[in-house]
């Protein structure tokens, strides 16, 4: 997914490279707990065709007066699954996971100023752009733009 759309992620394909397997054992341990879930779509028996993943995990630290917010992270679709559903299905029940399960009232994500077709999904699934946003950290003449949508 690295390889594939460079600009969908803050990490690059390099850099992901260089991480040790304790390094990808300790981010998978803090994936692992009950403030974040991971939706996969497989196509192989033993889950090793990737066809699609999104991540959710509550954003910290939270203000106790405010409802929950979750940070929709690691979106990707395989090329071959585009266009057909798949990713409406996964952020489908992404959104219900996140208010039913993280009791989550709203989800965030941040998205390159130039991924259109991103930005078009995301719109389409009632996202907005925020007004926030940063420098897109590999390359800061980009920006990141905030998106956010009210769970039901
Ligand atoms: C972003 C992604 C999850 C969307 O899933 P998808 O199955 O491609 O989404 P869809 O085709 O249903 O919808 C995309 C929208 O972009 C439009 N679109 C299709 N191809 C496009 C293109 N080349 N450029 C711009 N828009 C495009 C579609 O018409 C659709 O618009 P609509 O909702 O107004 O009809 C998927 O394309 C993907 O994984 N991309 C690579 C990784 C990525 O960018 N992740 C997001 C990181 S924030």
């Amino acid at each position: 997914m690295l390889k594939d759309t460079p600009m969908a992620y803050v990490e690059s394909l390099e850099a992901a490279r260089r991480q040790t397997d304790t390094q990808w054992q300790e981010r998978a341990a803090a994936m692992s707990g009950d403030s974040s879930f991971t939706l996969v779509a497989d196509s192989g028996q033993d889950g090793s065709k990737l066809c699609a993943l999104m991540r959710v995990v509550l954003k910290h630290p939270q203000d106790p007066e405010k409802p929950l917010q979750a940070m929709l992270i690691s979106v990707y679709v395989a090329p071959g699954h585009r266009g057909l559903g798949l990713a409406d299905e996964l952020l489908k029940e992404a959104c219900k996971a996140a208010a039913e399960e993280l009791s989550a009232g709203s989800m965030e994500l941040g998205v390159h100023e130039e991924n259109s077709r991103a930005l078009a999904f995301y719109r389409r699934h009632g996202f907005e752009t925020t007004g926030a946003g940063r420098p897109y950290p590999q390359d800061t003449s980009k920006r990141e733009l905030t998106m956010q949508r009210r769970l039901p």
